[in-house]
C-alpha cells in the first residue's frame, strides 16, 4: 500500500481530494448517515450568533462550498471560499446558481498562506478542514490575521480517534468499515484511509481550545455533537 499523504502538503492533499471531488458530497452523507448535514448547520449558526461584525467571512477549506452555501442562505453574507483544490471548488460551484449562492467567492489558496488582507473578514469558518493544515498553530495564527477584532472563528471537527466511542464501535468503524465504503463509491484506495488516520491521530478538545487560545482568541468554547464523534469550537478574536 502506498505511504498516506502528510497533513501539510497541501499539493498532495489536495491532489487526493481532487479524485474523490464526484463523490465528495455523496460520501459524506453516506459515512455519517445524513449527520454531517446537521452539524455544519450548527457550525454556521454559531458563526452567525449575535455579535458577529459585520461585513464578509471566510469559509476556509471550503471544498465542494456546503458551508459557503449555507453562510449565504442563512446570513445573507459574501462568502470568500478559499480551498487548494480546484476540482473540490468547482464541483461546489456547479450546485451554487444564481441565488444565494451567487454571494460565494471561490478562490484557490492555502490556509497557511491566505489570499486576504489583515482584519479584513468578521469572521470564519473552517469544517473538516484544519486536520489537513500543518503546522496547525500557524493555520490559527493566519486566521487570526484575517480576521477583524471582536470577529469569531468557528471550527467543525472530528474529535480524536483515540478515544474509545459507543463501547470500541465507532472505533471499528473508523479503522475497518468507513475506509472499505470509501473506496468502493470513489474508487480511490487512499482518500477515506487518510480520514481515518487523521482521524485517530488528531488532539484532542481541550488542545485543540487551548491552541486557539494561543493564536489569541479568546472566550473559546467546545461543544461535542453526535457523542463526541464531533466538536464544535467558537472563540472570538480579541481586540
Ligand atoms: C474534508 S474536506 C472539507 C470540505 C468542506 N469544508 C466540508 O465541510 O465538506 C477538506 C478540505 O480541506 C482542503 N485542504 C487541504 N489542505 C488544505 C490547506 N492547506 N489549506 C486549506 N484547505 C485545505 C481540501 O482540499 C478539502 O477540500
Amino acid at each position: 500500500m502506498a505511504d498516506l499523504p502528510v497533513p501539510g502538503d497541501a499539493r498532495r492533499v489536495a491532489g487526493m481530494f481532487g479524485r474523490v471531488a464526484g463523490s465528495y458530497d455523496l460520501l459524506n452523507h453516506v459515512l455519517s448517515a445524513g449527520l454531517d448535514i446537521a452539524w455544519r448547520r450548527a457550525m454556521v449558526r454559531a458563526l452567525l450568533a449575535p455579535g458577529l461584525p459585520v461585513g464578509p467571512v471566510l469559509d476556509l477549506a471550503a471544498g465542494t462550498l456546503d458551508v459557503s452555501l449555507l453562510l449565504t442562505r442563512l446570513g445573507r453574507r459574501t462568502v470568500v471560499a478559499v480551498d487548494p483544490c480546484l476540482p473540490m471548488l468547482l464541483a461546489g460551484k456547479a450546485k451554487v446558481g444564481d441565488g444565494p449562492g451567487a454571494a460565494i467567492r471561490p478562490v484557490l489558496g492555502d490556509g497557511l498562506r491566505l489570499p486576504l488582507p489583515d482584519a479584513s473578514v468578521a469572521g470564519a469558518t473552517i469544517a473538516f478542514g484544519i486536520r489537513n493544515i500543518r503546522p496547525r498553530p500557524d493555520a490559527f495564527a493566519e486566521l487570526a490575521r484575517v480576521i477583524r477584532p471582536g470577529g469569531r472563528l468557528v471550527v467543525l471537527e472530528f474529535g480524536t480517534g483515540k478515544r474509545r466511542l459507543w463501547g470500541g464501535a465507532y472505533n471499528f468503524y473508523l479503522r475497518n468499515v468507513l475506509p472499505k465504503i470509501g473506496k468502493l463509491v470513489s474508487g480511490d484506495d487512499e482518500a477515506y484511509r487518510y480520514l481515518a488516520e487523521t482521524i485517530r491521530e488528531f488532539p484532542d478538545e481541550g488542545t485543540l481550545a487551548e491552541e486557539m487560545r494561543r493564536a489569541g482568541f479568546h472566550e473559546v468554547r467546545y461543544r461535542a455533537m453526535t457523542g463526541g464523534i464531533v466538536f464544535l469550537h467558537a472563540g472570538v478574536k480579541a481586540l
